[in-house]
C-alpha cells in the first residue's frame, strides 16, 4: 500500500482530532459522522472542542486543512470507504444501565464491510470489550464484503489513548500498541501509526490482550480515584489536609495516586468496568474489588450533593429554599466534555433536593436548564458555592463571597481556595 488515503469513522473528541493529525501530515484524510449537525459545523470549521496544537487552536487547524484539501468531512461513510485504503474506527460503545449498546458501533462495522476495498487496512481505535475485534468486528466486515481478513483485507486493534485536550501531541509521544493476528495487518499498522507518532510502538499478535490492556489502563484509574476518594472520608474525619498528604505519599518514586475531585465522568473511565465485566459474565469471573470502586464512584455526586445540603444546615440554610451556584460542569477541567459528568449530576441531584441551581462552566455549550451564561450571575445572591473544575482559580475568592448571600457556604473539591484567606463568617468544607 503506497499512497494511504484515510477514512476516519467518527468525529468525536477522537476522530476529529485524529483525522486532523494525518491531514497536517498531509495524507488525504476523509472525516465521516452520522450526525448532520456535527457534519454541517466542521464544513464550517465549527467545533466545540478546546484543543490546540503547536500554538494553533483546533478551530484555526480545521479551516486551514479543509482550505488546503488535505480534509474533508462527509456523513457518506460508504462513499468515504469506498474511496479509502485506511480505515480508523473511533465509533463508542455506550453503556446504559451496565449493559454495553453496539448499535453505533455495528452500523459502523456495515459501512465498513458494505464499501471496503480489497487489501484495505482497518484499525479499530475504540474502547471496547475484550474479544470484540475477532468476535464482532471481523466477522461482520468478513461476511458483509465477501471478503477475508489477513487475506484480502487487513484489519487491526490499536486502542486510543489520548487525554481530551492533549489530542495531538499524545499521538505524537504517546506509546502505541499494535494488537494484529497477521504479519501483514501488524505491519501495514504500524506504517499508518507512524505518519504521525514519534513514540514507541509495541506489537501483539494477540488482539483481545491489546483489548484488555486498554479496559485495564481505564479501570487502574477507577480503582486509583475510588482509593483517594474513601482516603479523603477518612482525612476528613482525622482533621487532615487530603491533598496535602497525597502529596506527600506522591513523593514516593513508585506511588501515582490521583487526586480526588467531585467524581469520575466521560466516556472511558466509567465504562471500563462495565466492559471488563462483560467479559467476566461470560467467563464465570467475579469482580467484586473492581465493582466496588465502580459503585463507589458512582455514589459520589449523591456524596456531594448530600454534603452541600449538610453544610447548608450547618449555616442554618435549607436547601430546598437554597441558591447553589456551581462552578464547573464538564468531566474534566477545560472541556466541552460534560458526558456521564458527576458535576451534572451534582446539579440535578441538588435539583430535586429543591434548591435552585445556578451552574456555570466556560468550556460547555449551554445544554442544561441550570446552565447561566457567567460565575457572577451564579454567584449573585447565591447562599452556596460549589467549586468543580480548576477554571475557578481564576477568579477570586473574596469577591466572589461579597455577592453570595450571607453566611456563604464554600464547598471545595478542587483544592483552590486557601481557608485562611477567606471572610470570617464564612462556613468553609473541601475535599
Ligand atoms: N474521549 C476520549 O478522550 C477518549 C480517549 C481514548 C479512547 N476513547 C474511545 O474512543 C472512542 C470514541 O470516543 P469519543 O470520545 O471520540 O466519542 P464521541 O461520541 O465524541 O465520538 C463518536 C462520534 O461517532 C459518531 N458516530 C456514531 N455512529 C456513527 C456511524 N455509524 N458512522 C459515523 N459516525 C458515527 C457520533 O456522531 C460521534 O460524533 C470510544 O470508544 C472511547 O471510549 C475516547
Amino acid at each position: 500500500m503506497d499512497e494511504k488515503r484515510i477514512a476516519v469513522i467518527g468525529q468525536g473528541y477522537v476522530g476529529l482530532p485524529l483525522a486532523l493529525s494525518f491531514a497536517l501530515h498531509e495524507r488525504q484524510v476523509i472525516g465521516v459522522d452520522s450526525d448532520p449537525a456535527i457534519c454541517q459545523n466542521l464544513a464550517k470549521g465549527i467545533t466545540t472542542q478546546t484543543e490546540s496544537f503547536q500554538g494553533k487552536s483546533i478551530q484555526e487547524l480545521l479551516k486551514s486543512l479543509l482550505s488546503s484539501g488535505n480534509y474533508q468531512i462527509t456523513s457518506d461513510g460508504a462513499a468515504a470507504v469506498q474511496k479509502s485504503n485506511v480505515i480508523i474506527l473511533t465509533v463508542g460503545i455506550p453503556i446504559y444501565d451496565g449493559v454495553a449498546d453496539f448499535s453505533h458501533f455495528e452500523s459502523a462495522c456495515q459501512t465498513i464491510g458494505q464499501n471496503i476495498q480489497k487489501n484495505s487496512l482497518v484499525l479499530i481505535r475504540s474502547t471496547v470489550i475484550p474479544g470484540t475485534t475477532e468476535t464482532f468486528c471481523t466477522p461482520l466486515i468478513e461476511q458483509a464484503s465477501g471478503l477475508r481478513a489477513g487475506v484480502d483485507f487487513f484489519i487491526a486493534y490499536v486502542p486510543e489513548r489520548i487525554a481530551e485536550g492533549r489530542a495531538f501531541e499524545e499521538f505524537e509521544t504517546m506509546p502505541t500498541l499494535i494488537g494484529a493476528a497477521d504479519a501483514d495487518s501488524a505491519r501495514l499498522a504500524e506504517e499508518v501509526i507512524r505518519i504521525n507518532s514519534q513514540a514507541e510502538i509495541i506489537h501483539s499478535n494477540s488482539i483481545s490482550a491489546v483489548e484488555t490492556s486498554k479496559v485495564l489502563e481505564n479501570l487502574q484509574r477507577d480503582a486509583n480515584i475510588a482509593i483517594v476518594q474513601e482516603f479523603a472520608r477518612f482525612a476528613e474525619a482525622a482533621g487532615m489536609n487530603t491533598m496535602e498528604v497525597i502529596r506527600l505519599a506522591n513523593t514516593h518514586k513508585r506511588v501515582n495516586l490521583m487526586t480526588p475531585g467531585p467524581g469520575v465522568g466521560g466516556y472511558c473511565i466509567p465504562n471500563a468496568f462495565h466492559y471488563l465485566n462483560a467479559s467476566a459474565q461470560a467467563l464465570g469471573v467475579d469482580l467484586p474489588l473492581l465493582r466496588l470502586a465502580r459503585e463507589k464512584n458512582e455514589a459520589l455526586p449523591a456524596f456531594f450533593a448530600e454534603k452541600a445540603a449538610e453544610k447548608l444546615a450547618e449555616a442554618g440554610k435549607l436547601v430546598e429554599n437554597a441558591k447553589i451556584a456551581v462552578a464547573g460542569l464538564a468531566m474534566k477541567d477545560c472541556s466541552p466534555d460534560d458526558r456521564l459528568s458527576p458535576a451534572a449530576e451534582i446539579c440535578r441531584l441538588l435539583q430535586k433536593k429543591g434548591a435552585k441551581i445556578a451552574a456555570f462552566d466556560p468550556f460547555v455549550a449551554a445544554r442544561h436548564d441550570f446552565q447561566v451564561p457567567s460565575l457572577e450571575s451564579a454567584i449573585e445572591n447565591a447562599d452556596c458555592l460549589l467549586i468543580l473544575n480548576k477554571f475557578f482559580q481564576n477568579y477570586d475568592i473574596k469577591t466572589i463571597i461579597a455577592r453570595m448571600n450571607p453566611p456563604a457556604v464554600i464547598l471545595d473539591t478542587r483544592d483552590l481556595v486557601n481557608p485562611e484567606t477567606l471572610p470570617e463568617g464564612t462556613l468553609f468544607w473541601r475535599i
